[in-house]
């Protein structure tokens, strides 16, 4: 199974419990962490035995996306191998005005996840949905119906009621989004005299860590959390290129980002 480095935990975790061996394709801080069909190409050629490959975009943690045209590209690339794509597309409705593009805009080809936990804030209903050919999903489905049986219904109603009222449920989604982003960016500007990069879409800010943290990532993550009350991600618990890194949040309100900024930025002048 071909995953993104960085990217999202699951997809490695999964990958082994169905016994699979996981390889990485590159995503580079110098195209802004998005899709890079060359590096993806290449991690093929050099693993022949990929049968699924696994694309995340927006991505978490960076909130790097892809282009029409990147898309296309890998999406060649698996049909012509017979290779599985995945694209995960759970928080492509939370963009920052620009829609960003979706698999299904240059492809019929693949599986596309999407979620109500994101777009739609509705983590708790523990609903998504796969969007595919039926020889991907049928044995999927079976796996699904061994496994959990099925969503339940309450919440299979409610995730309906979400989307028949999309137009205004991801609209306030989106205000939400970008009202948070606004808080962060003053609050970095304030605190910590930067200017974030915005994602193209999604609620992480993926940063440098502080100079000094380097050493033990997941020390300073601790001692932000304990003293601070702040908690970022290390980034090496995304794969071994977020090793530099650090995953914010900015999903929770605008007042607890204002002030998780206001925590945090001591540390970046002293570490
Ligand atoms: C990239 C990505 N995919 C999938 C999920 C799973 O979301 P859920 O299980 O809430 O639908 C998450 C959750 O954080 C995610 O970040």
């Amino acid at each position: 199974v071909l995953v993104p480095d960085p990217g999202y935990p699951a997809y490695r975790a999964l990958a082994r419990l169905a016994e699979a061996e996981v390889v990485s394709y590159a995503l580079d801080a110098a195209n802004g962490w998005r899709l890079d069909p060359a590096a993806f190409e290449a991690a093929l050629e050099a693993n022949p035995r990929v049968r699924v490959a696994v694309l995340n975009h927006p991505s978490n943690p960076t909130g790097g996306g892809a282009s029409r045209e990147a898309l296309a590209a890998v999406a060649r690339a698996c049909e012509g191998r017979g290779i599985l794509l995945v694209s995960d597309e759970v928080y492509r409705e939370l963009h920052f005005g620009e829609p960003v593009p979706s698999l299904r805009d240059v492809s019929h080809g693949g599986v596309v996840i999407e979620s109500a936990s994101k777009g739609w804030a509705a983590p708790g209903l523990r609903v998504g949905w796969a969007v595919g050919e039926p020889r991907w999903l049928a044995p999927a489905r079976t796996v699904h119906a061994f496994a959990v049986t099925a969503a339940s219904e309450p919440c299979q109603r409610a995730v309906l009621a979400l989307l028949e009222a999309s137009p205004s449920v991801l609209e306030a989604s989106r205000r939400e989004l970008v009202c948070r982003w606004e808080t962060l960016g003053k609050a970095f500007q304030k605190h910590l005299g930067t200017c974030p990069a915005r994602p193209d879409g999604g609620f992480y800010h993926w940063m440098p860590l502080p100079a000094g943290a380097g050493e033990d990532p997941l020390a300073f993550c601790v001692r932000l959390r304990d003293e601070a009350g702040v908690v970022l991600v290390p980034g090496f618990t995304f794969g071994a290129a977020g090793r530099g890194h650090l995953r914010l949040s900015f999903g929770a309100s605008p007042a607890q980002v204002g002030e998780g900024v206001r925590r945090m930025a001591p540390y970046w002048r002293t570490t």
